[in-house]
């Protein structure tokens, strides 16, 4: 049964800036030009999600979004549902037969319902295996049953802690301890990615796997331990901006319009079915320079306190020095590259988060 939320009828602006005009031409084009399909979302309340969903409805397409609003919240789409440019499902990818009656409905599935966040993730690892791995075989095995495509939101945590330069997807992985937490997150996503891929070998099902590196951007919540919208409500809110650790750890920041526009064209790429592609900026950053590139642009008189990782986690977290992506094969296949640096990145969160879209609850939990 599929229960659709439509609000109230109202035009919405359109809030999506889908790029610079000049964007290279995307290559092997699975839509021909213009046929228009219909995509499902899971988790397309979320951060990148919303995004997605504005972009595949800018570009003409119909869009259901499926979420329980556990991370994501309905003010992230509510503009699309008022303007009744997607139809809204509340309710978990871990439902068998709901899942079954969206998929038979679209063309085509991008899944990115998770449980995401170290804190979540290291706070709740029963939640965190099951629900990622019961939600992914639902959906995956649905799909494939009902010879869907799905493109599945995988993360560069898959390659654990290895850090020796620009990661490329034939790496090996080198994984953690499995008492510490953390790498349940992982664990749970590689067992998507091998389950995308198996159904890909064994009924030729047309899924293709993303492995995410940190995406930035307006309406990511620093709720569950995202770096960026953290430094942000603590820098425009005048207090310290804690970096855990001595903030030498790197990592690489893609705005979530970069992000959102390599996906697109995985979807609309035939050749990519059956791979796995990296998405990710390749400029490195510490996250103490990350803190002071916030503070600064921010013009915040914020100081750094450091805080040691024992004191922001439990035993369950164990840090890593660098995360870097190697994009060649998604640059080679889609003519992608990040257009947005991460200052641009850090401007529009800091605009987002003074338009106060972020809700009184978080400051409340910053403070
Ligand atoms: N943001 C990043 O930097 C990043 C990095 C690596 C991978 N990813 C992956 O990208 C995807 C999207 O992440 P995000 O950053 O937008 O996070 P998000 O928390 O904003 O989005 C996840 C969405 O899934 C929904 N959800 C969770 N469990 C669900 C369930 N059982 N049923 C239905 N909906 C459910 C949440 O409510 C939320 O809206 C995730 O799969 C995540 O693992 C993100």
């Amino acid at each position: 049964m599929v229960v659709s939320l439509v609000l109230q009828e109202e035009p919405a602006p359109q809030t999506y800036s889908p790029g610079p005009p000049d964007m290279a031409p995307h290559h092997g084009r699975l839509l021909k030009g213009t046929r228009k399909l219909k995509y499902l979302i899971t988790g397309g309340a979320g951060f990148i999600g919303s995004h997605l969903s504005d972009r595949l409805t800018a570009d003409g397409h119909e869009v259901v979004v499926i979420d329980d609003l556990s991370t994501g919240r309905i003010e992230n789409i509510e503009h699309l549902i008022r303007s009744r440019r997607i139809e809204f499902v509340e309710g978990s990818i871990t439902d068998e037969d709901l899942m079954v009656g969206v998929l038979e409905s679209v063309d085509a599935c991008v899944h990115l319902a998770s449980i995401v966040g170290v804190s979540l993730v290291v706070d709740r690892p029963v939640d965190t295996l099951l629900s990622n791995v019961r939600g992914s075989d639902v959906v995956l095995s649905a799909a494939a049953g009902l010879q869907k495509p799905v493109l599945y939101a995988s993360t560069s945590e898959v390659y654990g802690k290895l850090s020796n330069g620009a990661l490329d997807e034939h790496a090996d992985r080198i994984l953690g301890a499995i008492q510490k937490n953390r790498w349940n997150y992982a664990t749970s996503k590689s067992f998507g990615e091998a389950l995308a891929l198996g159904y890909a070998k064994e009924l030729g099902s047309r899924n293709t796997v993303v492995r995410l590196f940190n995406t930035v951007g307006p309406r990511q919540t620093g709720m569950y331990g995202m770096v960026l919208p953290r430094f942000v409500r603590q820098a425009v809110s005048g207090q310290p901006l804690t970096v855990f650790g001595d903030g030498t750890q790197t990592r690489c920041f893609a705005h979530v319009y970069d992000t959102v526009d390599a996906l697109v064209r995985l979807l609309d790429c035939e050749e990519a079915a059956g791979g796995v592609f990296n998405i990710g900026n390749d400029t490195e950053i510490s996250i103490l320079g990350l803190a002071r590139r916030v503070i600064a642009r921010s013009g915040s008189d914020s100081d750094v306190r450091f805080v040691p990782y024992s004191e922001a986690y439990d035993e369950g977290f164990e840090e890593l020095g660098r995360r870097k992506p190697d994009t060649g094969l998604l640059r080679g296949l889609t003519g992608w590259a990040p257009e947005r640096s991460v200052d641009e990145a850090i401007d529009d969160v800091i605009l987002h988060e003074r338009a106060g879209m972020n809700g009184v609850l978080e400051a409340e939990q910053v403070a």
